[in-house]
């Protein structure tokens, strides 16, 4: 006979949503997409810039117009949410998901309109105070390739699997990185450099940390490492690289080294911060 289940262990009308990581993919896409439209608008004709950081940090108005349109769309679909942007979104939200977005990674690309630049979405559960990725978009506004990731589920480009570079050697590598806005961060980037590039097989820097671990996911390059970050820059290429097979880690406090693992292991004391 099946033990019948006392009625006080069931709760169905608060049991907590788990949340359809297809249908956060999908709203993410879009949002992305939204986003993107208002960065082309603007392309070659960009207003309202200054800077944020350092003289070299530059904002325009389409950095802004593209956080307020996707906000709008996570806004209006799912108005529970917190949200985390990089042109001064901020929102708690109920329900534990947190949406972390870069509405244009690769400002300064955009600028000089050399196509290299993206719009990140992230999604992400907050619980307990650690953080878990679900989903992750970043758009090439140029090309207009979609990669995306779902956590457990793989990473994929226009609908195609992803899959980093393993093996590889350190001396084979092709290693991306990326430098600070701060004169004195770059100093110190800078000098790294100097021990690495004689051991590797060279070096890239793209302007854009979302685009850059995209490219490791796609095994368009075997490794991308730097040091000062803000989350809105990794969120969802982080998860992208790691469902295609990277291992990605911290780098310092604001940073992440990506690779393929047997690489990510060779790189790793070789791009950690030293703090000088
Ligand atoms: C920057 C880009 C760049 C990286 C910088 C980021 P932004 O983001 O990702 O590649 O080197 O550290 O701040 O300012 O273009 O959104
Ligand atoms: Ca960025
Ligand atoms: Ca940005």
């Amino acid at each position: 006979m099946t033990p019948s289940i006392p009625e006080t262990d069931r709760d169905v009308a608060n049991a907590p949503q788990t949340p359809d990581l297809w249908s956060l993919l999908d709203l993410a896409t879009r949002a992305a997409q939204a986003g993107g439209i208002e960065i082309r608008r603007r392309l070659g004709n960009v207003t309202g810039v200054s800077t944020k950081s350092s003289d070299t940090d530059p904002v325009s108005d389409a950095d802004r117009a593209g956080e307020r349109a996707v906000v709008e769309l996570i806004r209006r679909e799912r108005p529970q949410d917190g949200l985390l942007g990089e042109e001064g979104s901020n929102e708690d939200g109920t329900t534990g998901l947190r949406w972390v977005i870069d509405p244009l990674d690769g400002t300064v690309n955009y600028l000089y309109g050399i196509p290299c630049f993206a719009v990140s979405i992230a999604c992400e559960q907050v619980t307990d105070g650690r953080v878990y990725p679900l989903v992750g978009v970043v758009l090439d506004v140029t090309s207009q390739e979609v990669f995306t990731a779902v956590r457990g589920s793989g990473a994929h480009l226009d609908g195609k699997p992803l899959r980093a570079t393993e093996p590889v050697g350190l001396q084979d590598a092709l290693v991306a990185t990326g430098f600070a806005y701060l004169p004195e961060s770059r100093r110190r980037q800078a000098l790294l450099l100097t021990e690495l590039l004689p051991r590797i097989r060279d070096i890239r820097t793209r302007g854009s940390a979302a685009l850059e671990l995209c490219q490791v996911a796609a095994g368009r390059c075997d490794a991308y490492y730097e040091d000062e970050l803000k989350v809105w820059d990794w969120a969802a290429g982080a998860l992208i690289a790691q469902e295609a097979g990277a291992t990605v880690t911290a780098l310092g406090p604001d940073g992440v080294l990506a690779a393929g693992p047997g690489l990510h292991r060779d790189l790793a004391p070789l791009v950690a911060p030293t703090g000088t």
